[in-house]
């Protein structure tokens, strides 16, 4: 299969750590225009708590703005529904968050869980094992209210506090998610440390796994998450978290630079004969547009 599906991530982990916080009006000008360039998986909020993460703060207006975008005249707004052919995805951290992702109308909902223990506590205030807890009603919750969920595991190669992590505790995780619903697993490799080799002793660790549901969420920190997006391919996956203009990196995790950047992205899988039905010159623009808002540059 030659099409690679990309799940752009720009507007939830490539802004939540950005200092400068983005108007709700900005942040639906960014999807839209990321729409315009051909992304179809958008994760565009978190319903985390605003006093730790206030950059998401307004995440119940972004969902609302973008299933019901305003109208251009004196029309009453149309729902979009955010389904015909975009998916738009919210980070849910517990029952709260999904009561407030509910309410805002959100039907495609990320949990995200940890293989170290250390980040679990730092970035959630729970363990793994208390997390899996929570998840397990929040994903039996959303599957019986027809939404669709993805799973994040993250530390999946490495951990700021624990150093290196072993496959077999993300396979732990990895399957727990599976079990409860997760229709996906992202890899998350948060700090964005890993070389190909590192991904390889993940992936082999993970064979027991269906490679069509799993993604790469590869960090570029040290600036190999495109070998390692080369390196995963190789094993057979065929979705890619990434983020426009390579903004990202977690607030938890000191150090990590963003995801690998959508129009590198593009450019390499368009190369290798891959389709991602994304506009390698559109989203290039999009992410010279979004750095120049959040850096106070001249917008292009
Ligand atoms: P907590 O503080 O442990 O929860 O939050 P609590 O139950 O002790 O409650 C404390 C306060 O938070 C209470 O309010 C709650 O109501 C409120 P107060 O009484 O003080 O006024 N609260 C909430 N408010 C709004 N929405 C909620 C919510 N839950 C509780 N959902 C929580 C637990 C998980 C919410 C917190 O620790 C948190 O928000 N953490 C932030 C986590 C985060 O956003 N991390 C970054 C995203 S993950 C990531 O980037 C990695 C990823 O990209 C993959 C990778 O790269 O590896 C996905
Ligand atoms: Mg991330």
């Amino acid at each position: 299969m030659n099409r690679v599906q990309i799940v752009e991530v720009g507007p939830r982990d490539g802004l939540q750590n950005e200092k400068k916080i983005l108007s709700t009006e900005d942040k639906l000008n960014f999807i839209a225009e990321l729409q315009e360039a051909g992304c179809t998986q958008i994760e565009v909020a978190s319903f985390v708590n605003p006093k730790l993460v206030p950059t998401m703060a307004d995440a119940s207006e972004v969902v609302r703005g973008v299933l019901c975008p305003p109208a251009p005249s004196n029309c009453p707004p149309t729902p979009s529904n955010g389904g015909d052919d975009i998916d738009f995805w919210c980070l849910v951290p517990n029952e709260r968050g999904y009561a407030r992702a509910q309410e805002a109308g959100a039907r495609f909902i990320a949990v995200f869980a940890a293989a170290s223990e250390s980040f679990s506590q730092k970035n959630i205030g729970r363990s793994i094992e208390s997390s899996l807890e929570e998840y397990h009603k929040v994903v039996s919750q959303a599957l019986s209210d027809g939404c669709r969920v993805r799973g994040y595991v993250s530390c999946v190669t490495h951990c700021h506090y624990e150093g290196k992590i072993n496959p077999e505790a993300v396979l732990f995780v990895a399957e727990k998610l599976f079990e409860m619903g997760c229709e996906e697993v992202s890899l998350g490799e948060t700090l964005g440390c890993a070389t190909p080799d590192d991904i390889s002793t993940l992936l082999n660790g993970l064979k027991s796994l269906p490679c069509e549901k799993l993604a790469g969420h590869f960090h570029d920190t040290s600036g190999r998450a495109l070998q390692n997006v080369e390196t995963a391919l190789s094993f057979g996956l065929r979705t890619f978290d990434s983020s426009a203009a390579g903004l990202g990196g977690c607030p938890f995790a000191p150090g990590a630079a963003g995801n690998v950047a959508t129009e590198s992205l593009v450019r390499f899988l368009h190369e290798r004969g891959f389709e991602t039905g994304i506009d390698a010159e559109k989203i290039a623009f999009v992410g010279a547009r979004i750095a120049g808002v959040l850096r106070g540059r001249a917008e292009v």
